[in-house]
């Protein structure tokens, strides 16, 4: 049962888990015992309707049949070999075919240290030491970008975690997310290696880029001799094979990909034009290695994914489920609120009319997200327990599952005051 074993693991990790956002869900996190479709299933034998897909990677469902078979043909031939595989030459392909801005690829084992060395290769490249990032942008849990950072660094108090060195956060220039004023005051010092920034906002709620925020960063940065890095771990894949930068149709220099491109198997990577992405080692003087890099598990499960994502009818689905809910949540709330969708991820802000940038966000009545995320729980429905994620659909969402998600959360919705 879910609850002897919270308290078990309160007594083995520190606040009882292993990634902060997972103690969010009161009294006591559920323990999950499988993933089948669009459902979790837990300890206690409850069956949930999962908004949350692991954060984000599983488009495809839990324990998609593809994505099984392609992994354990895989484990038959073993799993780790210190050596380069095929597996790695087939996915960077499918990368390169349909991420714009990739050239080059080189794979490493989580977003987080996609970011890390996306930073590392635009300071190696321009000799600058400087980034501009943007307040509640979360670019995962390296010293670099945990300064304003959001996701469960703002839920859990810590936008600026502890024990970053001063030095680090000297060079780190922070400016309000659709702030093209702010960003080009920073830009003009000529000092600053890179800008790095999620094209849209998922990790404080969902806040979408301005008309006219990302191709103004675009031009800025040419100006200014500074790479554009798109922090694409999540919308890589997510709003199309060509990610954010072909939905947006502006491309970035580097781009960083993580959740979706590894089939929900442990994944990032950094892409980017051949030229900048030489400065990596051996060919270049930018440190990056890894035990795991590019393991043929990740690989396979990412290909098999990426293939079925080819078939067109994925994005389709996702849509129209993300659509459908996001609109009739729209029409539930009877308190002021906002609902911000981009395609197939969304999230809801209660007692706010505008969110456009992470002081928006923060102004949101949480106590009442998290009172619909318990009471939605309850019923039998998953959604983030933090309002600074997002809900996501997957293929597996279909019409029946989303019309039994819409009665849910309307009997939820339309009770809050
Ligand atoms: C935009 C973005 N970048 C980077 C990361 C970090 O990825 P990981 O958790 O795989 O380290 C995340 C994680 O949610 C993310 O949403």
């Amino acid at each position: 049962m879910s609850h002897d074993l919270w308290e078990q693991a309160k007594t083995l990790f520190a606040g009882g888990v292993n990634s902060p956002v997972r103690a969010g869900v009161k009294p006591f996190p559920f323990y999950t015992k499988s993933g089948k479709g669009p459902y979790l299933i837990t300890e206690d034998s409850q069956r949930l309707i999962d908004y949350v897909l692991g954060y984000g990677p599983l488009i495809l469902g839990h324990a998609h049949p593809k994505v099984i078979e392609a992994v354990k043909e895989q484990i038959d031939e073993g799993w780790l070999y210190g050596t380069p595989s095929k597996t790695e030459v087939e996915l960077a392909k499918l990368i390169i075919k349909y991420v714009p801005s990739a050239e080059k690829v080189r794979f490493v084992n989580s977003g987080t240290e996609a970011t890390m060395t996306a930073l590392r290769i635009s300071r190696g490249y321009t000799g600058r030491d400087k980034i501009l990032k943007f307040d509640g942008n979360y670019h995962g849990a390296h010293d670099y970008v945990l300064i304003d950072a959001g996701s469960a660094a703002t839920e859990f108090g810590v936008p600026f975690s502890q024990g970053i060195p001063k030095e680090v956060v000297s060079t780190v220039v922070i400016c309000p997310y659709n702030d093209l004023e702010c960003s080009e005051k920073a830009l003009r010092r000529g000092d600053i290696a890179s800008v790095i920034v999620e094209p849209v906002m998922g990790n404080m709620g969902v806040i979408p880029p301005k008309d006219g925020f990302l191709k103004g960063l675009r031009e800025l940065t040419k100006e200014h001799g500074t790479l554009l890095i798109f922090d694409e771990v999540i919308t890589g894949f997510r709003l199309g094979l060509g990610g954010a930068q072909s939905y947006f149709k502006v491309i970035p220099d580097l781009t960083t990909l993580g959740k979706i491109i590894g089939g929900g198997f442990p994944i990032g990577a950094i892409c980017g034009k051949r030229e900048v992405m030489d400065s990596l080692t051996p060919s270049g003087r930018v440190f990056n290695a890894g035990t795991f890099n590019a393991n043929p598990i990740s690989m396979s499960a990412g290909i098999a994914t990426i293939r079925e994502l080819e078939s067109g009818n994925v994005y389709v689905k996702t849509e129209k489920a993300a659509t459908e809910l996001a609109e009739e949540i729209d029409k539930a709330i009877r308190i002021p609120h906002v609902v911000n969708r981009v395609y197939n991820f969304f999230q809801f802000f209660l007692g706010v009319d505008r969110v456009e940038n992470a002081a928006d966000a923060r102004k949101a009545k949480r106590e009442l997200y998290v009172r619909a995320h318990e009471k939605l729980l309850k019923s039998g429905v998953f959604i983030p327990p933090s309002q600074f994620e997002a809900l996501f659909t997957s293929s597996e969402h279909n019409d029946d599952i989303v019309n039994e998600s819409i009665s849910k959360f309307k009997s939820v919705l339309e009770d809050l005051v």
